[in-house]
């Protein structure tokens, strides 16, 4: 393989670039060019190349999202443009494909492999939701964006003796709500995975709690809560003010969670996956994803990848329960 590509797809993440300047490193190191994909598929199929080397990808491991741009794009959905991706890739001197994303841009990768052009995918998404790995690049960093934002919230709302409800990213996975919930204390968690009663797991909570003699109260609430169930943390802060006698915010973080420099984690496990993606692309592999399994950096094929399914961890959930008292 004398030349690959390298883009980054769907949602950025912190270390994105990390991943990226590994890419290129490692492929220096083997006598491969890079080509720089800019907007995930959608610059594949217009042609939005930037050629990367082990120079330009300097002063990239620190800074968060990523410096080749994402995009979403829905027609690659369809054979039709999997297929004039594939001739692009070609006319271009494309051999293999590295593409950092989550598992929708992982379906594209399969498509593109099916269809002629090796893929290895890396996963790179905050939600940590991809089943076949323990960690996707990004999770570690927004986390602890996550714990510094709500350990400011905590000091306004004790000194006001106030509940605060938070809504975390996580459209269809609850694990940073959960992760981030542990972490920052937070006497109730809801989390799409789990189903739960607002009278039952929020304000009896609060209250059982209150009258141990806390005075303030966090919620911590998946995104994907709104998307299943309709109900905004807004409408949550107003019945429990109502319920519980505690005067109640809500605090929606957004998008504020997907940036800022990544962490140590973040780097280090990003610079190992983006080496592997190009050992396993130079060694003549197609339609793999990297993965990370306890500590260790392996890989697993895609289609196996899509069809597992990922549980949310029981006894970490029982933890929060337990301990917020
Ligand atoms: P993520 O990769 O973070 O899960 P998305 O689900 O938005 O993000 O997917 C990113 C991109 O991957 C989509 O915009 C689209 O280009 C591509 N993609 C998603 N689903 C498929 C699919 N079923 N087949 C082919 N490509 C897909
Ligand atoms: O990157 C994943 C994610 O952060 C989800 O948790 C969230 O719902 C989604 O992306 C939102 O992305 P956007 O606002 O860019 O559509």
């Amino acid at each position: 393989m004398n030349k690959i590509g390298v883009l980054t797809s769907g949602g950025d993440s912190p270390g994105m670039n990390a991943a990226v300047r590994a890419v290129v490193r490692t492929a220096c190191c083997k006598n491969m060019e890079v080509t720089g994909i800019r907007y995930g598929y959608k610059g594949l199929l217009e042609e939005d190349f930037v050629e990367l080397n082990m120079r330009n990808v300097c002063d990239i491991i620190h800074r968060g999202g990523t410096k080749i741009y994402t995009a979403r794009c829905p027609e690659f959905k369809y054979e039709e443009s999997v297929r004039k991706a594939v001739e692009i890739a070609k006319k271009n001197g494309i051999e293999g494909l590295v593409v950092i994303g989550g598992d929708g841009s992982f379906r594209g990768a399969r498509d593109l492999s099916n269809f002629g052009l090796p893929c290895v995918a890396i996963p790179g998404t905050i939600d940590n939701d991809i089943v076949c790995t323990d960690y996707t690049i990004g999770f570690d960093t927004c986390l602890n964006t996550i714990q510094h934002m709500v350990d400011r919230l905590r000091d306004t709302i004790e000194s006001h003796s106030r509940c605060s409800v938070v809504e975390v990213m996580g459209a269809r996975a609850g694990y940073l709500t959960l992760n981030a919930g542990i972490a920052v204390g937070a006497t109730a968690i809801v989390i799409p995975e789990i189903p739960y009663d607002i009278e039952k797991n929020v304000i009896e909570k609060i209250n059982r709690t209150k009258a141990t003699g806390k005075n303030h109260f966090i919620v911590m609430v998946a995104e994907g809560v709104r998307f299943r169930d309709g109900i905004t943390v807004e409408q949550m802060a107003k019945e429990i003010e109502e319920k519980t006698g505690v005067e109640t915010r809500a605090t929606v973080l957004g998008h504020i969670q997907r940036g800022g420099s990544p962490t140590v984690r973040d780097r280090v496990t990003a610079s190992q996956m983006g080496t592997k993606a190009v050992h396993l692309l130079h060694e003549g592999k197609s339609n793999r994803v990297v993965v990370m399994h306890g500590e260790t950096i392996t890989d697993h094929d895609i289609n196996e990848a899509l069809n597992m399914k990922k549980t949310i961890d029981m006894d970490l959930y029982n933890c929060a329960m337990e301990i917020s008292l």
